[in-house]
């Protein structure tokens, strides 16, 4: 299993949680934006539990239709389909013992919904054609990146199993909001794909790191490793430089080349109030993802007095 990596006082605090109750058999639900570690943590449970010894079977529940997650959870007796030419153990009998990680579990149909509250209650599992019903004895660990909350105001989740599912909730934070590990997870992966790749480099630019900073990261930590492999094995000096990292630029990027470096956030000869006042805006701007209610609030300004300074940024043609 590979090391969750983290200086975050929020991520240390869900480690140590995560560490706790993976001693009992309680359902986890972990919930975060794409990218962010789910996987991990859920691992992190498993092998700190009493069953780290024993099976850990994952699935995606977005990745497969709906009638052949039913038999691939649950499993089929001989017979009880067309194709069904021998039966067939299900990832629940599979995982007897151990832990199942049922990813993207908001995807999962809501009449497979209703078999899930029956092993979970049951703590037996119904194969389909299946005569009489298999106990086992798993742990549940589901993951999911929407808000299951809002899934059950929606309908498409039974608000029943969401609160068997949710006994314990995990909530990793995305990486624009622990930008602190940013420089963490770069230097991480810097070393481990230098290793792979044979490649000896002794850190980042001034400029690179400025630049791994200032983006908002919408991938989260994939998107950051994704960007450092492609880094370290572009790199032709001793440095990794911005050169070097190509990041995607979206929406939720900040102006291209105007984005601020973080060192710019302070006063420098030449630099006016004004220019360091746009500066802290746009950086608390991308913080928010571009949410100007979020961002004035954090500010302590009214929303109106922020659409007024970005009227004005427009019309020295900075467009935010
Ligand atoms: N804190 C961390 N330290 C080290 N590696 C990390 C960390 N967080 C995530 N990663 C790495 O980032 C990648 C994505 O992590 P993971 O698959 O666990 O995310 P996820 O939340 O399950 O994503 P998705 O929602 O897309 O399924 C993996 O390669 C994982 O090893
Ligand atoms: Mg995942």
């Amino acid at each position: 299993m590979s090391e969750i990596i983290t200086a975050d006082r929020r991520m240390r605090e869900l480690i140590q949680l995560a560490k706790t109750v993976a001693q009992s058999k309680a359902t986890v639900l972990i919930q975060g934006e794409s990218g962010t570690g789910k996987e991990l943590m859920a691992s992190l449970v498993h092998e700190n539990s009493t069953r780290a010894g024993r099976p850990f079977v994952a699935i995606n529940c977005a990745a497969i239709p709906e009638n052949l997650l039913e038999s691939e959870l649950f499993g089929y007796e001989r017979g009880a389909f067309t194709g069904a030419v021998t039966s067939k153990a299900g990832k629940f009998e599979f995982a007897n013992g151990g832990t199942i990680l049922l990813d993207e579990i908001s995807e999962m149909d809501i009449r497979l919904q209703a078999k899930l509250l029956r092993v979970i209650q049951e703590g037996e599992v119904d194969r389909i054609g299946g005569r009489r019903p298999v106990p086992v004895d798993v742990r549940i660990v589901a993951t999911t990146n929407r808000n299951l909350g809002e899934c059950v105001k929606e309908g498409s989740f039974r608000e029943d199993l969401f609160y068997r599912l949710n006994v314990v909730n995990l909530t990793i934070p995305p990486l624009r909001e622990r930008l602190g590990d940013v420089t963490l997870l770069s230097n991480h992966f810097m070393q481990a794909y230098s290793g792979r790749n044979g490649k000896q480099l002794a850190g980042f630019s001034t400029e690179a790191l400025a630049m791994l900073e200032s983006h908002a990261w919408p991938g989260n930590v994939r998107e950051l490793e994704n960007a450092i492999e492609r880094a370290v094995i572009t790199a032709k000096g001793s440095q990794v430089t911005a050169q070097d990292i190509a990041v995607e630029r979206r929406q939720t990027d900040l102006l291209g080349a105007a984005a601020p470096a973080r060192q710019d956030l302070g006063w420098a000869p030449g630099r006016t109030l004004d220019d360091i006042e746009r500066s802290v805006i746009i950086e608390a701007l991308q913080y928010h993802q571009g949410n100007r209610t979020h961002t004035a609030r954090a500010l302590g300004i009214s929303i109106r007095t922020l659409r007024n300074k970005l009227a004005d940024y427009r019309k020295i043609g900075i467009h935010l």
